[in-house]
């Protein structure tokens, strides 16, 4: 009888780190799903890595049922990538409907995903729950409320859950990266303004890219079951704290 493979869901897979954390994960022997909105993406990716792709809106509960059905009866690890940052507006100007948008994925479709997927996680003996966080969970800088609220809150629900599942046999785990270069981030953030985008890493020699949060996320969820790496902070040398970024 052959070993049946070790399978992962990775949520927000269609770009930046979901994505190379999809490419590890299926270097390192896993099935991956990937998930995530832009369908085209997630198949090109699916087809490259011999995973499958599943397109999947973490804020709406029937998508996120279709991915549960997609997975099945048994999952191994889940990374809960999905997330970002909408504008940058004082509190005093900020815009209602980006915080919700923030809080929706950041917070609710992270709960979702992970309700509707932690069975499968439990029968698999020895499931991973990875939750990608931000120094902006950490912290507060000016402009960033709305994020960093949203930010705080996936760093709470971490906690609970590990909590809650003390007993079970599911690591629950954080990453919580500092400023890392890829394509979509910022340019999402500023709604597409480029030159606002490109001033976020402008003068940074070497800023973190999606590969290098995607080789800690690998390392993490690899460790034996027994090992729980709670919260793993992680940012450019560059970036000795949030407001202190050394530029060339
Ligand atoms: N870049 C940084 O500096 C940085 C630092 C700390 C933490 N983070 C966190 O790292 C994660 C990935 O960021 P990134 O830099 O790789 O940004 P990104 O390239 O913009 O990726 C965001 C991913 O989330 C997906 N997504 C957004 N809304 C979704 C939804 N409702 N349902 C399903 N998928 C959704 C997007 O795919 P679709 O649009 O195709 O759905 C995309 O694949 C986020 O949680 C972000 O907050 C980033």
């Amino acid at each position: 009888m052959t070993t049946p493979s070790r399978t992962a869901v990775v949520t927000g897979a269609s770009s930046g780190i979901g994505a190379a954390t999809a490419r590890a994960l299926a270097a390192a022997g896993f099935h991956v799903y990937c998930a995530a909105r832009r369908r085209d993406r997630i198949e090109a990716l699916a087809a490259e890595i011999g995973g499958t792709a599943v397109e999947c809106d973490v804020t709406s509960e029937d998508a996120v049922a279709a991915l549960a059905d997609a997975v099945g009866e048994r999952l191994d690890v889940l990374v809960n990538n999905a997330g970002g940052a909408f504008g940058g507006a004082p509190v005093a100007q900020a815009d209602s409907d980006e915080w919700r948008r923030m809080y929706e994925v950041n917070v609710i479709g992270l709960m979702q995903v992970t309700r509707a997927l932690l069975p499968a996680l439990l029968a698999s003996g020895a499931g991973a729950i990875l939750n990608v966080g931000s120094t902006a969970g950490r912290i507060a800088y000016e402009g960033g409320g709305g994020y960093t609220a949203a930010k705080h809150g996936t760093q709470v629900v971490t906690e609970t859950l590990r909590l809650e599942l003390f007993d079970q046999p599911v690591r629950v785990m954080e990453i919580a990266p500092g400023m890392v270069k890829t394509d979509e981030f910022a340019l999402v953030r500023f709604d597409g303004d480029q030159e606002k985008a490109d001033a976020v890493y402008a003068g940074v020699a070497e800023p973190l890219v999606a590969e290098d949060i995607a080789d800690a996320i690998a390392w993490m969820v690899t460790r034996p079951p027994h090992v729980n790496i709670d919260e793993l902070v992680i940012r450019p040398r560059a970036q000795a704290a949030q407001h202190k970024v050394h530029r060339v």
